[in-house]
């Protein structure tokens, strides 16, 4: 097995502890990380190991999965850290989503025709945010970690110094983005050299990242958004067509923002607020479905129903969600028992609700993935949910020359003009519209479940699939699955428009297949599996910790 097709998974045997929030019983006797790779893994370990805490091993590992799989997140793009204090049992979000540049506008990636052009939001410098996840590892690290900066930063420099090994998965992406890839030459000249793509096995050294990495180390978020790198950044930007300013590199903010909190049976779902979709979406979900006892019904009608819920959650946000500093939302509303009482009154047992018949909006018709996950549980009870992203396979294949940093493409993300599906087919309005310094509305959706049973700390990539694979997982994990059934389970998903359920092979048995289409339901077979959820349990009666990395990345465990 290859390095980046191995999932990697530590549980480290440590201290006693409890995490706050949680009622006394067994504390926690184990430590854990589920990461992507195992090298990012043996990052945060080394760092917990030198006296690190959770966040510090938050910010080490994400600086080493910038390194390791620099085609799902890095320097480059934007991250949501979901954070639990053991002492005092205080809970945060952590935002450093990108930002439009200053001079974005609303229409900037339509023809004159209002015509969306193609591929002006995925491919090239035009398609980049302002970056965050370099100002986010430096403020964990200064407001919550216990070690410096440089610390927790020295693992991703000596990966990018000594070389990484191209796995399997990458030799797919670049497969995927050679084309775009070989309009930057920087980029090309790392992973096509002499034109022609790496393979699995094959090392890449990065010299320029290892230097933007140790700039940032010595001066902070200054290290990438002044001085030279933030020149050479603008400078490359620039020159590839795109409208970044130094001053939109020295003007980006990290935004703390309270979770959203739902509760279901007994379970507290903690996770993303906006900008993100998917705390308010799962929220709705689970609201809906409290109205019903889904353990006495059919599993063709469970299934049914959580199809419909996800159906009205997706259109909800598809009409109403994206930064709060720029639209003001409905949440009181989309969050209150009384609104998914109504909801439940259009879902009907027996036919699926077609999503055209909903009020909202159309899609117009039109047209690869990645981002990573990882989750932490130190001794002390401390929990990190951390959802990195560039968007897609390297994100806008754009390296500005000298940084050794790939710029993201997370623009799409933005709804462009209304009804117009973004690369996940996910279609918006006006509250996503593009504007200056605005995030782009996201689904990325670090989350802790709580309950009697303890606790999980759970997420993954997969675009617009993300809310539907955390809410499949915490179902289950309130049905009694453990991490490795969690990770495990055969997904299945709607996202309001398209208006199709798309599965994973086993997620319905013929005889719900039938019954699922009976009631109306077009279903679809996905034709690759999404998803690389990574997670962390604690167990209230035995304090026992687990982790699970997803099957579906080659999963690799390690236990000690
Ligand atoms: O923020 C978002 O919702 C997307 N940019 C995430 C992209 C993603 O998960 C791609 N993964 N397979």
């Amino acid at each position: 097995m290859t390095l980046t097709r191995r999932l990697c998974l530590i549980i480290v045997a440590l201290a006693w502890a409890l995490p706050a929030g949680a009622k006394p019983s067994r504390p926690v006797a184990e430590a854990g990380i589920a990461t992507a790779h195992p090298l990012a893994t043996q990052a945060g370990e080394e760092i917990m190991a030198a006296g690190g805490n959770a966040f510090d091993a938050a910010v080490a590992i994400s600086a080493a999965l910038a390194v390791v799989e620099p085609f799902a997140s890095g320097l480059g793009g934007g991250a949501f850290w979901l954070l639990h204090e053991a002492k005092g049992g205080r809970q945060t979000f952590v935002d450093a989503r990108e930002v439009a540049p200053g001079a974005a506008t609303r229409d900037m990636y339509l023809d004159e025709l209002g015509k969306p052009r193609p591929g002006a939001t995925l491919d090239g410098a035009l398609a980049a945010g302002i970056p965050g996840q370099p100002a986010g590892l430096a403020y964990l690290a200064k407001r919550y970690g216990r070690l410096p900066l440089k610390k927790s930063l020295a693992p991703a420099i000596r990966y990018a110094e000594d070389g990484v090994e191209v796995t399997r998965g990458m030799e797919l992406g670049l497969r995927f983005r050679a084309g775009a890839a070989r309009n930057s030459p920087a980029l090309a000249a790392l992973y096509l050299p002499g034109g022609k793509a790496l393979v699995a096995g094959d090392v890449v050294r990065y010299p320029d990242l290892a230097r933007t990495l140790r700039r940032i180390a010595a001066d902070g978020r200054d290290g990438f958004y002044r001085g030279p790198v933030a020149e050479q950044l603008v400078d490359g930007v620039r020159a590839g067509g795109g409208i970044w300013t130094l001053d939109d590199l020295a003007r980006y903010e990290v935004i703390e923002r309270q979770p959203i909190r739902a509760s279901y049976r007994g379970m507290t779902i903690v996770s993303a607020p906006p900008p993100s979709a998917g705390g308010i979406a799962l929220a709705n979900v689970f609201q809906i479905l409290s109205g019903y006892e889904l353990g006495r019904l059919a599993p063709a009608d469970r299934k049914h129903l959580t199809i419909e819920a996800m159906r009205r959650a997706y259109r909800d946000r598809a009409i109403y969600l994206g930064d709060p500093a720029f639209v003001s939302m409905p949440l009181d509303r989309l969050l209150s028992p009384y609104y998914a009482d109504g909801q439940r009154i259009s879902i009907l047992m027996d036919r699926a609700t077609p999503s055209i018949q909903l009020s909202g909006i159309l899609p117009e018709p039109v047209a690869g993935t990645n981002t990573t996950h990882f989750s932490v549980l130190d001794r002390a009870g401390n929990r990190v949910a951390g959802t990195l992203s560039i968007n897609t396979w390297f994100g806008s294949a754009f390296m500005p020359p000298g940084t050794g940093v790939i710029l993201n493409n997370e623009m799409d993300d933005f709804s462009i003009k209304t009804g117009v599906p973004n690369g996940f087919d996910l279609i918006g309005t006006d509250a996503n519209s593009i504007a200056p310094g605005k995030r782009m509305l996201s689904s990325m959706s670090p989350t802790f479940l709580e309950s009697d049973r303890g606790v999980a700390i759970l997420g993954t990539p997969g675009g617009s699939r993300i809310i539907s694979m955390v809410l499949l997982a915490a179902l289950a994990w309130s049905d009694g699955a453990d991490a490795a059934a969690m990770v495990a389970l055969k997904r299945y998903h709607h996202q309001y428009f398209p208006d199709v359920v798309a599965y994973e092979d086993g997620a319905f048995t013929p005889d719900e297949k039938a019954a699922l289409e009976a009631k109306g339901h077009k279903l679809e077979p996905s034709e690759r599996s999404y998803g690389n959820m990574q997670v962390v349990t604690w167990d209230r009666a035995t304090g026992r910790v687990a982790a699970a990395s997803d099957p579906r990345g080659g999963g690799d465990v390690t236990i000690y």
